[in-house]
């Protein structure tokens, strides 16, 4: 089991993989006011950096699960690294229908909602694994600026304008779920950059170690045309944020 070989190659330097600075991710743990030893769960927990620095800062414990053999394995060292092996544990599987033995204070999925079939099934799955008066963390894209056309919003990698929406709309549709919104931490494009970019030395790393690989196509492609779809596209039109959210 694992994902498409593509994100192993281009995010396999990453340690976030999603618009969120190592600052951000600090300020997300910080503005949830986390107690020391709070549960955690990450449902797509990627390379493990939220489950492994909110251990380091904030003392929390958790468990993430990620279907990507690579990024859980790199989780793995980086609890090591940082010294919290002992209070996070990555589990490598689907986290589709994931729900957890021992109830978290704070259930997270942070840019993978598909996990849960789009936002509301992901919160419904969530909350399975939540205990009462926890707080749910949604890590979603939204619109900065509607794309005029459905090409656009291909450029942006979205399957069409409506797989997202505007911020007042997704702001107010976690409402519309019965949740109240309690914080949220939104990415700049400083943060895409970032999360983008960096894609772009791993892969012209990984193409002159791998000159013979039949991928190597695929990511001389990708390559070629990634810098300027993602000035042109997806930096301008396309936000990410993280919500936290309360039952009502
Ligand atoms: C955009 S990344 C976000 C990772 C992490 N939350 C972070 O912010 O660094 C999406 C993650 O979802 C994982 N993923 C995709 N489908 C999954 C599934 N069905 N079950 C568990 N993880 C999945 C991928 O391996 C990847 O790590």
């Amino acid at each position: 089991m694992d994902i498409p070989r593509i994100f192993t190659v281009t995010e396999s330097a990453h340690r976030i993989h999603n618009p969120f600075t190592p600052e951000k991710l600090a300020t997300l743990g910080a503005v949830l006011r986390l107690e020391p030893g709070t549960r955690v769960l990450d449902l797509g927990s990627g390379s493990g950096e939220m489950l492994c620095t909110w251990a380091r800062d904030y003392g929390i414990t958790g468990v993430g699960v990620d279907m990507s053999r690579l990024f859980s394995a790199q989780a793995k060292r980086r609890a090591e690294e940082l010294g919290v092996d002992d209070r996070v544990e990555f589990i490598h599987g689907d986290a589709a229908g994931y729900v957890a033995a021992e109830k978290a204070g704070v259930a997270a999925c942070l840019g993978a909602t598909w996990i849960g079939g789009g936002v509301a099934g992901t919160i419904e799955l969530l909350a399975k694994s939540l205990l009462p008066e926890g707080i749910l963390l949604i890590g979603e894209p939204y619109w900065r600026q509607l794309p005029p056309t459905e090409e656009v919003a291909g450029e942006c990698l979205a399957g069409s304008i409506s797989d997202f929406l505007m911020l007042p709309e997704l702001v107010g549709s976690f409402g519309e779920l019965g949740y109240d919104v309690v914080e949220m931490v939104l990415a700049d494009q400083e943060g895409w950059d970032r999360y983008e970019a960096a894609k772009w030395l791993t892969m012209r790393r990984w193409l002159a170690e791998n000159p013979g690989d039949d991928f190597a196509k695929e990511v001389r492609v990708l390559l070629t045309s990634e810098p300027r779809r993602h000035v042109t596209y997806t930096r301008e039109y396309l936000g990410w944020g993280v919500f936290a959210l309360m039952a009502r």
